[in-house]
């Protein structure tokens, strides 16, 4: 058997904090309505001068120094997203330089919406044994601010900005992920046209289909995880989950009677920032001393293709 641990965290958010309240003057919509239906109460929008590659150079700094490993025993750069500054290269491809990683770490960006830096995580654990350095640095980072029309109250109130890095360690003898990973392709539920394809390259979401499918899949990662790694719930300490909407994240608590205090999030801050929202819920909790080495995090991410994906990570935190 061979595996990862999660030994480090990162995260950079927008320095602007965008308010219900500034949103009422915006669009048709209140403070009520936001909070009861999603839980959010605040997001961090990126100004002009904020780019999606300096989040995510602030953030992997934060985690390489956090887990004390060095740019050149990174064998793998991931950087989960769809919001990069370019099209291409990548904005792994961008950190490479910027970190001074070795030019043969494996560095590319990969989309899979809000289970993407899950499959990023599983991906490098894959990764890791072929390019030989054990170390791997995994992002999720989007500006979903550039795909969102801010005029639309009923995408604009849901998404936020921001850059979560994780850095892993591969070992021989290292817990599996028990990943499970799958999609459905509906993109009439929510997609985001590309660009010169005569459409909008803005979020289209059936905000209700969505949400079927989250309180379905949300649960179903879950049990599959633990059915893989044969425990029962209370055998985990935190339960990480995609950040999209408080009250997706109640009703999978519910049904899976999970204990509510290992299942905190931050969505009333952060709001739903997609592929970031695992890795800046993972930092926030490593950096208040709630992710401890030896714990297990069981974490789920869902979203737009539909995707999902969940993996129990083994916690190694080195400070
Ligand atoms: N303020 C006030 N009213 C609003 C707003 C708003 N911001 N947005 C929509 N409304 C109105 C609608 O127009 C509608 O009015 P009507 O009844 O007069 O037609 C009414 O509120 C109800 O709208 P619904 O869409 O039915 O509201 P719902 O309770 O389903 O909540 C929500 C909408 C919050 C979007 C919910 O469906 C949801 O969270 N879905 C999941 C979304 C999600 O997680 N998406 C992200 C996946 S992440 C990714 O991959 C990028």
């Amino acid at each position: 058997m061979s595996g990862l641990k999660l030994i480090g965290t990162g995260g950079a958010l927008p320095a602007r904090e965008v308010t219900n309240g500034e949103l009422t003057r915006r669009v048709d919509t209140s403070d009520e309505w936001i909070v009861s239906r999603t839980g959010i109460r605040s997001r961090r929008w990126c100004s002009p001068g904020e780019s999606h590659t300096a989040l995510c150079l602030t953030a992997a700094r934060q985690a390489m120094e956090r887990a004390g490993v060095g740019p050149e025993e990174v064998g793998a750069c991931l950087v989960a997203t769809f919001t990069g500054d370019r099209m291409t290269p990548g904005t792994s491809v961008a950190l490479q330089g910027l970190l001074g990683l070795p030019e043969d770490t494996v560095c590319f960006d990969l989309n899979a919406a809000c289970a993407g830096f899950l499959y990023a995580v599983h991906t490098a654990s894959r990764l890791l044994p072929v390019n030989g350095r054990r170390y791997g640095l995994v992002l999720g980072a989007e500006v979903l601010t550039r795909v969102t029309d801010l005029d639309d109250r009923s995408t604009c109130v849901l998404f936020g900005d921001g850059a979560g890095a994780a850095v892993v360690e591969w070992g021989e003898d290292f817990p599996d992920l028990c990943a499970v990973m799958g999609c459905r392709a509906r993109p009439e539920t929510l997609c985001v046209p590309g660009v010169g394809t005569g459409e909008a390259s803005v979020i289209r979401m059936d905000g209700q289909a969505v949400f079927r499918f989250a309180v379905e899949a949300l649960p179903r990662c879950v049990t599959q995880v633990l059915d893989r790694a044969g425990l029962r719930p209370e055998e985990v300490d935190r339960f990480v989950f995609h950040q999209a909407n408080q009250r997706i994240i109640d009703l999978a608590v519910r049904k899976l009677r999970l204990p509510p205090e290992r299942c905190a999030g931050n969505i009333a801050r952060t709001g739903n920032t997609s592929a970031a929202s695992v890795p800046l819920l993972l930092n926030e909790l490593a950096e208040r001393g709630k992710l401890r080495p030896g714990q297990r995090a069981l974490c789920v991410g869902f979203g737009a293709g539909l995707t999902w994906a969940g993996a129990l990570l083994e916690l190694g935190i080195r400070s």
